[in-house]
């Protein structure tokens, strides 16, 4: 495969000093790297910036723009809020319940822990700026994993006629939930 991991999505950001102590003091990041231009690389276009990394684990970075005077939002305000968000994956289920008690501590409103398909557990809260964060584990078998990429053609296929659930037992087994009959 060509692509071997993430490296860095990027997103905007109100205060780079704010984001950087969040990431850092709230969830633990490393604040990795730091980089100040006058113009943006790639364009040349001229927006005093700085583009700043907070590193995981693994590597990976969330990155963010603090670029003053450039128009537009922190993020598409029109879409609903739920939509655009950067999910960092922790351990365990354990570890995603200690952090809600450890961010709700802290002042932060945390929204779950919230269970996708038994394929993840999930909580959500919002950085300085308004991006949703979602913090994840891992909670079904390797089989199960199997299974979801063998189905995915097939959900995506019923979302192209239907744009909609109305006929979801036809995939699922059942108008609501996931009780898929390869399911152990
Ligand atoms: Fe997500």
């Amino acid at each position: 495969m060509l692509c071997k991991k993430l490296h860095h999505a990027a997103f905007r950001c109100k205060d780079a000093r704010e984001t950087v102590n969040f990431y850092t003091e709230v969830l633990g990041l490393k604040f990795s790297h730091a980089m100040g231009e006058d113009h943006v690389p790639s364009t040349g276009k001229y927006s005093p910036h700085v583009h700043i990394f907070l590193e995981m684990d693994d590597g990976s970075a969330i990155a963010f723009f603090e670029c003053p005077k450039d128009p537009g939002n922190m993020k598409d305000l029109e879409s609903p809020d739920w939509i655009q968000h950067f999910a960092f994956e922790v351990e365990n289920v354990d570890a995603v319940l200690q952090a809600k008690a450890d961010l709700e501590s802290k002042g932060v409103k945390v929204v779950g822990p919230t269970n996708h398909d038994d394929f993840i557990l999930s909580i959500y809260f919002f950085d300085p700026s308004g991006h949703r964060l979602e913090l994840t584990a891992r909670t079904c078998p390797p089989q199960r994993l199997r299974d979801f990429e063998e189905e995915a053609p097939e959900v995506l296929a019923l979302w192209e006629q239907t744009h909609d659930w109305s006929q979801r037992d036809k995939l699922y087994g059942s108008q609501s939930g996931y009780a898929r009959e390869k399911q152990a």
